[in-house]
């Protein structure tokens, strides 16, 4: 399995900043080792100016932060996956804690994105992760399963495996500089493999499970090390070409 390196820009850089940032980035990666893969995340509005910077055979693939669960109609400021790979898109992001917090996307409405963009053709990275007074009541496995078993509930049991991968991120950890420790990940990882067993049996070995939440190039390394970490979901590091190519390569 290819380890899957991903940048989430969030709401950050024009389009200008975008494509100078892409062409940095192809010529940073060109020596990039063959069991790794590169996306950016970008916002929607640079999405065609980023997949125009990258040159044909160019190693990084583009994804939208989310989608809409419907190919078209009036959803008045929403983006379809036919949109999205209409902009050179292969990949979308589902669940970002971001969303489930500031715009109140419910579990359902997650699982039916989910659903509906892997059908569409987009391959989908499933965010999934738990508050900083959740774990501490103790509530990880629950609020994981359930974030799990719904954002997945219309899952074909034959989806191709490598088309679906979960991030895991503690919300705790998200753009506050606190990463979380090997025995937090090892933890959390071990639960997400197992719910995506239950839920797919053998097939849940071919499924990426990434962490993300404060990864930077000092920290990289020591995190694709352990057990069921599959990749890297980057924020804030993931801004600045140096610091993103260094976690790329750790
Ligand atoms: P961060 O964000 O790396 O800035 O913590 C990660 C994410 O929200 O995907």
């Amino acid at each position: 399995m290819k380890l899957l390196m991903a940048a989430n820009w969030k709401m950050h850089k024009t389009r200008a900043e975008a494509v100078v940032f892409m062409r940095e980035l192809a010529g940073r990666l060109s020596d990039l080792p063959e069991d790794r893969e590169v996306a950016v995340f970008a916002p929607f509005t640079a999405l065609g100016a980023c997949s125009d910077a990258l040159e044909k055979g160019a190693r990084v693939r583009l994804g939208g932060q989310d989608c809409w669960a419907a190919e078209q109609g009036a959803f008045t400021g929403e983006i379809s996956p036919d949109m999205l790979r209409d902009c050179g898109c292969s990949l979308v992001l589902t669940g970002h804690s971001e969303r489930r917090a500031i715009l109140g996307e419910s579990n359902a409405l997650v699982g039916e994105k989910t659903a509906f963009a892997l059908a569409s053709g987009l391959d989908v990275i499933l965010c999934v992760g738990e508050t900083l007074e959740q774990r501490e009541l103790g509530a990880l496995e629950a609020v994981l399963a359930r974030q799990l078993e719904e954002g997945l509930a219309g899952v074909p049991a034959d989806v191709v495996p490598e088309r679906l991968s979960v991030a895991y991120e503690p919300v705790w950890a998200i753009g506050t500089g606190r990463t979380a420790g090997p025995e937090e990940v090892l933890g959390a990882h071990a639960l997400v493999r197992q719910c995506l067993r239950r839920r797919f049996g053998d097939k849940a070995a071919e499924m990426r499970v990434l962490y993300g939440g404060s990864v930077k190039p000092e920290n990289a390394a020591q995190i694709i090390s352990l057990d069921n970490v599959d990749g890297l979901l980057i924020g804030g590091a993931s801004l600045q070409v140096e610091s993103f190519a260094r976690i790329v390569t750790a």
